[in-house]
C-alpha cells in the first residue's frame, strides 16, 4: 500500500507505472502486464454489459470458446458469477469495482494498481474489496493499493508513505 496526502504524487506514480505519463527522469522496470483500477468505477467501465466490458481487454488471439471460458472464470474470481449479461448501470459501486478487477484478470494482468478504490464504497463493499484483493494476492497477483484510510493498512504486506513526489521508508503495519 501507498499512503500520502492529497497532491503528494500517488496517482502520478501509478500513471507512470502504467506508462500513461513519461517520467522526467528514471525508468519503470516491469515486464508484466499492469492494470489500473480507478477510484470511480464509472470512469473505466465502457460497455453496456459486464460480459462485453470484460471481452474488451482480452488478448485478441483467443477463440470465441476461449473468450467465454475466460469470461466465466474472471467473473467467478471476483464473486460475480452469472453476471455476463447484466447491464453495468444495474451494478452497485462495489460490484463495479469488482468487475474492474475481473477485467484486469481477464486481460492477463499480473499487477494491479488500485487508486483509492474504496473511497466511493459503503463500509461493507470496502471490506469486500480488501478481502478480494488480499485473496488474489495470495494466488500470485501483485497489487499496489493507494489509500488514505489508515485502517486499510492492517491488510497489507507492506506500506510506504509518499510525500512531495518521493516515496519514503517502509512503514510499520499490522
Ligand atoms: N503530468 C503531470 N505533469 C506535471 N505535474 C503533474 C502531472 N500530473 C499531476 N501533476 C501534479 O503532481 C502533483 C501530484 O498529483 P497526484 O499524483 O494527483 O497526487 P495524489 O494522487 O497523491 O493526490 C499535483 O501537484 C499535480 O498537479
Ligand atoms: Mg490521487
Amino acid at each position: 500500500m501507498l499512503v500520502g496526502a492529497n497532491g503528494s504524487g500517488k496517482s502520478t506514480l501509478l500513471r507512470v507505472i502504467m506508462g500513461l505519463v513519461q517520467p522526467d527522469s528514471g525508468r519503470v522496470d516491469c515486464s508484466h502486464r499492469v492494470s489500473l483500477v480507478f477510484q470511480n468505477p464509472d470512469h473505466q467501465l465502457l460497455l453496456p454489459s459486464c460480459g462485453a466490458d470484460l471481452q474488451l481487454g482480452m488478448p485478441g488471439q483467443l477463440s470465441p470458446a476461449q473468450r467465454q471460458e475466460r469470461l466465466g472464470i474472471a467473473l467467478e474470481q471476483v464473486g460475480l458469477q452469472g453476471f455476463a449479461q447484466r447491464p453495468i448501470h444495474t451494478l452497485s459501486g462495489g460490484q463495479k469495482q469488482r468487475l474492474a478487477i475481473a477485467a484486469a484478470l481477464a486481460s492477463d494482468s499480473r499487477v494491479l494498481l488500485l487508486d483509492e478504490p474504496t473511497t466511493l464504497l459503503d463500509p461493507r463493499s470496502q471490506q469486500e474489496m480488501l478481502t478480494l484483493v488480499r485473496h488474489l494476492c495470495s494466488e500470485g497477483l501483485t497489487a499496489l493499493w493507494v489509500t488514505h484510510r489508515l485502517e486499510e493498512l492492517d491488510c497489507c504486506d507492506g506500506a510506504f508513505p509518499m510525500r512531495q513526489g518521493t516515496v519514503g521508508p517502509a512503514m510499520a503495519t499490522g
